[in-house]
């Protein structure tokens, strides 16, 4: 199987999304960073973000090497909502004034027992995870909207739907996320902005590598039998934010290997 690298750096470049605009947040590694990669490969301009500037830089300049258009921006999501929306004005200025497509990436999921939660990560999980993508859907949809189009992903987790050990914040903020899908789709599907889930299998990133022996084991008695790489939720999105997925509102699209839909041990 070919590792996710190999498939980033060698993307075919396809006119499916040219002459749109991208938002990724979180894109500075990890799913998000495939995301960004694979909708500039396919035309779009794209706006990197993350915190760390070094890696988002890094990301963009690849793109550009790739010979697709970047910007990298830095912004902490967690951040008050007034930061969140000066972040979505920054976004939409390097895009010439417009985003048509919003991916709500970035997340945090720290594993611990439910007693150990530190209140820091609460206030992440629900400002990160569920407060930020209200925040940037509601600074870009109403625009796109106005303008008769455009495509959100809100990026899910397998674990919305199961109950995990030593995970029950995390995956509720994913269920919300879910749900918040569902009623944009709604809220706005009817003026053109189609609002879709990606819900992820365990998946090989900079955020899980260190507890790659458990994803190998969880993924092990799967259809799919390993990890899912990060390119591979790529893919989906860009299906979702295409013209092909003209008719897909609100759904939540497994991109796990069969993890939540087999128990084949
Ligand atoms: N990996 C999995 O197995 C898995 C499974 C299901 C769902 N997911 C979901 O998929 C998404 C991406 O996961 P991942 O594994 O790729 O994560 P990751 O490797 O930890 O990367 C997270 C990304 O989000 C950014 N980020 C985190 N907190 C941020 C904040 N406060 N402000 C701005 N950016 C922030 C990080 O950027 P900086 O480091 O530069 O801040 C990084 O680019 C998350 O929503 C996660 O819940 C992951």
């Amino acid at each position: 199987m070919r590792t996710n690298e190999d498939l980033l750096s060698a993307l075919p470049a396809d006119g499916t999304l040219s002459g749109r605009t991208a938002l990724v947040t979180g894109s500075s590694g990890g799913i998000g960073e495939a995301v960004a990669r694979v909708l500039a490969a396919s035309g779009a301009e794209t706006v990197v973000s993350g915190r760390d500037r070094g890696r988002t830089r890094a990301v963009a300049d690849a793109i550009g090497a790739a010979g697709g258009r970047a910007h990298a921006l830095t912004a902490d999501l967690g951040a008050e909502p007034a930061a969140v929306r000066a972040f979505a004005r920054e976004a939409e200025d390097a895009l010439g004034g417009r985003v048509d497509i919003l991916v709500n990436n970035a997340g945090v999921y720290p594993g611990v027992a439910t007693a150990a939660v530190t209140d820091d990560e609460m206030q992440a999980l629900w400002a990160t995870n569920i407060r930020a993508p209200h925040v940037l859907v509601a600074a870009l949809a109403p625009r796109m909207a106005e303008r008769g189009s455009g495509a959100v992903v809100n990026v899910g987790s397998w674990m919305a739907r199961v109950g995990v050990p030593y995970k029950a914040l995390y995956p509720a903020t994913k269920a919300a996320v879910e749900q918040l899908t569902r009623a944009w789709a709604a809220e706005y599907g009817p003026h053109g902005v189609r609002v879709n889930t990606v819900a992820p299998g365990a998946t090989a990133t900079l955020g899980t590598a260190s507890s790659a022996d458990t994803l190998a084991a969880m993924t092990k008695a799967t259809p799919a039998g390993v990890p899912v790489r990060p390119v591979d939720i790529a893919y989906a999105v860009r299906y979702l934010v295409s013209d092909e997925a003209a008719f897909v509102h609100g759904a939540t699209l497994d991109v796990d290997g069969g993890l939540s839909a087999t128990r084949l041990r």
